[in-house]
């Protein structure tokens, strides 16, 4: 007997309508964290999951699957083969080496190098259309690795970047200025951790710049001390990944949200800004000739990157950037790409 009595069609599903598929490459901590996020957040029709540990990521598929009643209704797949990543709308690589303690994130280049040469061509064979989303690290030179392997354009090509970065910023200012994080609007921009640059100027706090406010201020004492505390927050966020590491062994929570954010952006079309690697070639005197991937804050919808946010940055600001820009080139010129 049917479970159910079929109900006339009066036209057949639009052919247009298409499922959306995301595939995350990597069933480690990040990849679950994200895998999980993207669920509850219901972004995706069907989720495909690539690791080089069968067993492992059969086992994380299941234990997802097992959700099915508590989820929006989306296809979870899993295997070793990339024929299961066939057709996906955006692919997000997180497989590899993390850090130590003790270690920073460019020391997993060249490990993270050789397995981004057996993932990306079978990637991007399976889903020539698709968005590649990197947050392995180093993210920034991964990205321009992820961008030369695939040969896609570079639009369709991002690294996670400095979305977390920028969160862990708007989050301490939040706790010291008492206020919401969603109400906080700073950037952190440049490589993702050890050399990111804070945009001092660009925050604001429900449409209030916090600098002004600070400048207009006759007590220079206070404005000192302040800037003391900017410049603690600052490290703060460059600190915070090692902070966490050391306590629990890897970071996971917050690269989930940030990368679930990214994907909600490119899907659904969003044109939201998003501090994210993108090719930085050409922009705030980066040499056009010198093709580095590192953060800027850039408008993101179903193609990837629309446009990029012409913000305002210092001399001291710029010239950090270009500096970060000349190291990673120079870590590039080495790599057998
Ligand atoms: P993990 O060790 O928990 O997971 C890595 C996974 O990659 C493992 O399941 C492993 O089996 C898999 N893997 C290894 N080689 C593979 C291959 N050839 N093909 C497919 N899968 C393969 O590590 P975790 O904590 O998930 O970190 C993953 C990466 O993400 C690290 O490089 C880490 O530094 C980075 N990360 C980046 C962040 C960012 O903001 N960009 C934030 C947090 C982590
Ligand atoms: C982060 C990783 C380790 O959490 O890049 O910042």
């Amino acid at each position: 007997r049917a479970l159910f009595r079929p109900i006339h069609q009066a036209a057949p599903p639009s052919p247009t309508s298409r499922r959306t598929k995301i595939s995350v490459i990597g069933a480690g901590n990040v990849g679950m964290a994200i895998a999980q996020t993207i669920l509850t957040q219901d972004l995706t029709d069907e989720l495909a999951l690539v690791d080089a540990k069968p067993d492992k990521l059969r086992g994380e598929m299941l234990d997802l699957q097992h959700a099915a009643a508590f989820l929006p209704r989306t296809r979870i797949l899993a295997s070793t083969d990339y024929a299961v990543t066939a057709d996906s709308d955006l692919c997000i690589i997180t497989a590899g080496a993390r850090q130590i303690p003790g270690e920073t994130r460019i020391d997993l280049l060249q490990r993270n190098l050789t397995l981004f040469k057996e993932i990306v061509p079978p990637l991007a064979r399976h889903s020539p259309s698709a968005l590649l989303l990197v947050v392995s690290n180093p993210v920034d030179v991964l990205t321009y690795i992820a961008w030369k392997l695939s040969g896609f354009p570079p639009n369709r090509v991002i690294g996670s970047g400095t979305n977390l970065d920028s969160s862990r910023f708007r989050f301490l200012l939040a706790d010291h200025l008492e206020v919401n994080a969603q109400d906080v609007q700073a950037y952190m921009v440049g490589e993702h951790g050890d050399s990111s640059v804070a945009l001092w100027s660009s925050i604001s706090v429900g449409g209030v710049p916090v600098l002004g406010q600070l400048a207009s201020d006759d007590n220079k004492a206070a404005v000192v001390m302040e800037q003391g505390v900017l410049e603690r927050i600052r490290k703060a966020v460059v600190d915070s990944a090692y902070e966490v590491i050391r306590l629990k062994g890897y970071t996971s929570w917050a690269i989930g949200y940030s990368v679930a954010s990214l994907a909600r952006s490119l899907l659904r079309d969003q044109h939201r800004i998003h501090p994210i690697s993108l090719l930085a070639a050409g922009f705030y005197g980066i040499p056009s000739d010198r093709k580095v991937f590192l953060s800027l804050p850039a408008q993101l919808g179903r193609s990837g990157v629309l446009t990029v946010a012409n913000v305002h940055l210092t001399d001291e600001e710029a010239a950090r950037l270009r500096h970060s820009a000349a190291t990673l080139w120079e870590l590039q010129q080495k790599l057998d790409v």
